[in-house]
């Protein structure tokens, strides 16, 4: 099944809708703390901050969308309020690993600078990801007449891409075989996260035939 159509199911169900906002904004919001956690004590420039910011901002925005769905729940980030909660969790966390240990065996970065270089490469790839992500759930959202809208994350997320790419520029040599890279591992990680979300919302569906 493609993205488009798994998310016409979940966008369906108030329930799925709700765990899915839940889920982005948890996203987002683990995005937020990676650009933090990453800074230079002292060489913080406006693009950093700005980025940070609107990603943190993205989550809360995602979380107060939640009442829309009709939903009462997902106040947290606990596993029963997201769908896919492990690979959810791990989709990050796993980039960033392979990332860091690729810059530091074929790049030999260490201490601030591969911290930086990992930030730069993995903020990259997700960046790339939500330009196709968000439009996606756009279409399917306005198809279903829904009052929840991305246009502001969109907007943003297009803003980030062409910042990252700037700084990527400054960074490295040769930044596209070094994006080259990234890429293909945030599509492996996108894909299983794919393949669990289709089964979470398989499951769902076939629980709700049992029931009816
Ligand atoms: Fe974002
Ligand atoms: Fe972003």
């Amino acid at each position: 099944m493609d993205f488009k159509n798994i998310l016409e199911q979940i966008v369906t169900q108030p329930e799925l809708h709700a765990r899915w906002l839940n889920t982005l904004s948890m996203m987002e919001n683990c995005g937020a703390r990676k650009i933090s956690a990453s800074e230079h004590s002292h060489d913080v420039d406006l693009i950093v901050l700005k980025h940070a910011a609107e990603e943190a901002r993205h989550a809360y925005y995602l979380k107060n969308q939640i009442s829309k769905t009709g939903f009462d729940g997902c106040e947290t980030y606990h596993p029963g309020t997201l769908l896919s909660p492990i690979r959810s969790f791990q989709y990050l966390h796993q980039l960033d690993t392979h990332v860091s240990r690729y810059l530091k065996e074929q790049c030999s970065l260490d201490g601030h600078e591969l911290k930086y270089g990992s930030y730069l490469l993995v903020t990259y790839a997700i960046e790339v990801r939500a330009d196709d992500l968000y439009p996606i759930y756009e279409e399917v959202l306005k198809a279903k007449g829904s009052s929840i809208t991305m246009r502001m994350i969109i907007v943003e997320e297009k803003g980030h891409l062409e910042e990252m790419i700037e700084q990527m520029a400054r960074f490295f040599q040769d930044w596209p075989k070094h994006g080259e890279f990234a890429l293909g591992q945030e599509k492996q990680l996108f894909e299983s996260w794919k393949n669990s979300l289709e089964v979470e919302v398989g499951k769902y569906y076939a629980n709700l035939q049992e029931m009816a």
